[in-house]
């Protein structure tokens, strides 16, 4: 168990050491301990070798030179210059939130960036701001599309966020896949086996063996609907901003023959742009959905975001458990 600052400056030092300026060493870690403190481990510190392992192989830019291109007061399209998804992901959240609150709404599509690990967190920061929001991002192949037995999409999430009136968001963050990829991979690393009716192997037939649903295919949400939501983030993030879409997302882990060129689009939204009462409105509207009769053995019907709060509270002032493999990366980070 290590303590969530200390870890972070270590993160720091470890980004630093490999030539990203203290700012986006900053940004990136943040992103990495918060991963970590909301429970989502497949997308904190599990990840921070590949990071680093691909700003070694100069696929990922440490000294990146970001340009903001404004097409009007609204919309901005930004050039991330392969640097590290999380800080394409930053200047891309904040530069939506300046157009939103200047004109009502905010639209940023990004290309040439990588993994930003959850979509939620950057969703949070419009959210904090009072501005309702979708994020969307493409990702390595990994789901086939509907009646293909070859990957294509990525596990594509869609976030949609909200003020509540409350402390805590509404915030509906999924990938559009059955189970998240970073699941698989630790089931594969474990031994573990993983749902069944989320994968095929490689000859198309279902599997519960993570290692061989790694080589094969993982299933869309909801059969042709969520594959049809995976294509559409794919046209989103990937077709409208300029960046690979099509299956041409590089694999972050496996393929360093160059730059991922990840794409995202955020789209923000003032709230109260046809109501004058949104807060009164979304305050009756989450009550009316948690006033309903519960199924036997649920005790509160959640809104989406709410689970993640509530582990976020929980965890924040804890120590961080690092698993020994993961504490072997960290170590030899930090000596190299
Ligand atoms: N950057 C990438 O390429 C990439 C790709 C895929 C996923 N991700 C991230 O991985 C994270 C995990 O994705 P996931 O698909 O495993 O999410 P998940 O299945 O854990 O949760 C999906 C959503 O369901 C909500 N939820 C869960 N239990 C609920 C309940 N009982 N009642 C009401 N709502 C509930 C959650 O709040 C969340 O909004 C996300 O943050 C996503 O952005 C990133």
């Amino acid at each position: 168990m290590v303590d969530g600052k200390k870890l972070k400056k270590q993160i720091i030092h470890i980004f630093k050491k490999h030539g990203l300026s203290n700012k986006h060493a900053d940004i990136a870690s943040s992103a990495i301990i918060n991963a970590e403190i909301v429970g989502a481990h497949t997308h904190g510190l599990s990840r921070l070798k590949m990071y680093c392992d691909r700003i070694k192989k100069k696929v990922i830019n440490s000294k990146p030179k970001i340009k903001i291109k404004k097409i009007s007061q609204s919309i901005s399209h930004i050039d991330a210059n392969n640097s590290i998804g999380f800080v394409a992901a930053d200047i891309g959240i904040k530069q939506a939130i300046i157009n939103a609150k200047k004109t009502g709404i905010g639209l940023v599509g990004i290309k040439n960036s990588g993994h930003y690990g959850l979509s939620g967190y950057y969703a949070e920061q419009a959210v904090k701001k009072n501005l309702i929001v979708l994020c969307f991002t493409n990702a390595p192949p990994a789901v086939a599309p509907h009646g293909s037995r070859k990957k294509l999409f990525g596990t594509n999430p869609i976030c949609f966020g909200s003020p509540t009136s409350s402390k805590t968001p509404f915030i509906l963050d999924t990938s559009v896949s059955e189970i998240n990829r970073g699941k698989i991979r630790v089931a594969a690393k474990t031994g573990k086996k993983i749902p069944a009716g989320v994968a095929l192997d490689k000859f198309g037939k279902p599997t519960t063996d993570a290692k061989k649903a790694l080589l094969g295919v993982q299933l869309p949400l909801g059969g042709f609907r969520g594959s049809g939501l995976a294509w559409m983030v794919d046209i989103l993030s990937g077709v409208m901003t300029g960046a690979n879409h099509g299956g041409k997302v590089k694999d972050p882990f496996d393929d360093f023959s160059g730059p991922q060129n990840v794409g995202h689009m955020f789209l923000t939204i003032k709230p109260n742009l046809f109501v004058g009462n949104f807060n009164e409105k979304i305050k009756q509207n989450i009550k009316r959905v948690k006033g309903l009769p519960k199924i036997k053995g649920v005790k509160e019907i959640l809104y989406p975001g709410q689970n993640k709060q509530k582990r976020f509270k929980k965890n924040v002032n804890k120590k961080i458990y690092i698993p020994e493999n993961i504490k072997n990366d960290l170590e030899s980070l930090i000596a190299s």
